[in-house]
């Protein structure tokens, strides 16, 4: 378990090293090869830059673990079915980042309703889960990225004072 999460930790951060790079490379030229017409280099999306699906899944098993560890929370998943949880928490975030998953679970509102879920609980998930993303060493850029697109999902998962 280790091992995997070690090696899968070495993907993710090469990945998004060596997107670091061609970053670089893309701000001289405008994102685009603007010397030729054909040839054009599209910009990396964000999935990609993640490191796809394996990246991801590492990066959920270590979040759901540290949600698990967490005294703020953990008692809202005592009767959670962790690994569908996980698998629809792959799924919502490799379709977000623009990758080729579809996610197949409820809608953020439905599936939290009546969990009377508070805005510090909602705050101590996503701490856990810039935790991870810091523990793969994701970039900042993202990292901001991922979490615009979970901060405007608050409105529809928290229902309590
Ligand atoms: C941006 C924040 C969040 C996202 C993106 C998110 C996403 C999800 C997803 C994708 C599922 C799985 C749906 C399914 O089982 O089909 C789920 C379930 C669940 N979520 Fe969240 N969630 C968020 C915040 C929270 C918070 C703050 C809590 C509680 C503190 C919470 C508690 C739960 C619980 C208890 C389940 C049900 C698990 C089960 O019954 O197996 N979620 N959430």
């Amino acid at each position: 378990m280790k091992t995997t999460l070690i090696a899968s930790s070495v993907v993710f951060s090469c990945a998004v090293v060596s997107m670091g790079c061609a970053s670089d490379m893309k701000s001289s030229t405008s994102g685009y090869d603007e010397g030729r017409t054909s040839n054009r280099i599209a910009p990396a999306s964000l999935y990609d830059r993640l490191g796809g699906k394996p990246a991801i899944t590492a990066v959920i098993d270590d979040f759901v673990g540290r949600v698990a560890a967490d005294n703020r929370i953990n008692g809202k998943f005592v009767n959670a079915n962790i690994p569908h949880l996980k698998m629809m928490l792959v799924e919502q975030v490799c379709q977000a980042s623009g990758g080729p998953c579809t996610y197949t679970g409820p809608d953020m509102k439905t599936i939290h309703a009546g969990m009377q879920i508070t805005n510090e609980q909602f705050d101590a998930l996503v701490g856990d889960l810039v935790e991870s993303l810091n523990n793969f060493h994701v970039g900042e850029r993202e990292k901001e990225e991922i979490l615009s697109v979970l901060g405007p999902m608050r409105k529809d998962i928290v229902t309590a004072m």
